[in-house]
């Protein structure tokens, strides 16, 4: 059981190291394809289902990805089908994976725009970076760190896009606040997670699911909501898509990064001096 946000983490990590060795063959010989199958985890073992992993996508979308990228979907939604993308846009993925929204993001920015993937898990960038040049993708970066360090540089990104993360970070306010330290003034967040009812106590989610498998760390509807503003965003929406578990519900997250925030009293968000870029 880990004890401190380090712990978490590192327990996190290594829960998604040993998803991409699975997907690649590299892992303990389950041989049953996707990276979550051997867990015996409530929520991970839903994979495949219509509560996480790739029957989330269009059967169009999968059809033009590489098989692995497919394998080893592993979030709550599809981000790319929200965030509405253009041509030319700079897209940020937090906890990028084995990169399928990275892929799909490249794909709709095209060659004028670029997508960044980041991830902290060495095993899941390597899958996604041979992913993405199995798929021809040539406008994407896989980027490694935290999410509540983003190594962007302020204002540097159109739109962030994230899939089934930010539930599993151990500090979401320093998450949010780096979203909007890297987003353009007016840039947005098309974010899927999974989203507790506002009732359910902390002691109530993790009773529903572990901390890895994204529930246990759940924010709830108004924590997001709160969050986000506080971090500088308006136009801020959260809308439960499905249930994962008794509450518990797959949902889309979406906000605006304020324009002008000093003239509407709200935080100015400084650029963090330990977010250096590339
Ligand atoms: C549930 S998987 C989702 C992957 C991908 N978004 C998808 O939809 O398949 C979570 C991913 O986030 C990464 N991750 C979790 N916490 C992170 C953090 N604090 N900073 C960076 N990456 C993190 C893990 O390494 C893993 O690849």
């Amino acid at each position: 059981m880990a004890s401190t946000a380090d712990d978490l983490r590192e327990e996190v990590r290594r829960r998604y190291a040993e998803s991409a060795k699975a997907v690649a063959g590299e892992g303990d010989g389950c041989g049953c394809g996707s990276g979550s199958c051997c867990s015996d985890d409530s929520a991970a073992s839903a994979v495949g289902s219509q509560k996480f992993g790739y029957a989330l996508y269009e059967a169009e979308q999968r059809e033009e990805l590489p098989d692995a990228a497919v394998l080893a979907s592993l979030g709550c939604g599809n981000p790319t089908a929200i965030a509405d993308l253009h041509e030319g846009e700079t897209v940020l993925d937090l906890g990028s994976g084995g990169g399928i929204d990275v892929i799909l993001s490249a794909e709709r920015v095209g060659r004028s725009g670029l997508a960044y993937g980041l991830d902290m898990t060495d095993e899941m960038l390597a899958l996604a970076q041979r992913n993405a040049e199995e798929a021809g993708i040539k406008n994407a970066i896989f980027l490694k760190g935290l999410i509540e360090q983003i190594p962007l540089p302020a204002a540097s990104v159109d739109v962030v896009i994230s899939n089934c993360v930010i539930n599993l970070s151990t500090d979401k306010a320093a998450v949010l606040t780096e979203l909007a330290r890297v987003l353009r003034p007016g840039g947005r967040i098309g974010v899927s997670d999974v989203v507790a009812e506002d009732h359910l106590t902390a002691d109530q989610r993790g009773e529903r699911g572990s901390y890895v498998g994204c529930i246990a760390g759940a924010l709830s509807k108004s924590e997001y909501i709160a969050g986000l503003q506080a971090a500088g965003f308006e136009e801020v929406s959260v809308e439960f898509t499905h249930e994962v578990a008794d509450g518990m519900h797959g949902a889309i997250v979406k906000a605006v990064k304020t324009e002008a925030p000093e003239q509407k009293g709200l935080p100015v968000i400084q650029p963090a001096s330990k977010a250096g870029c590339c």
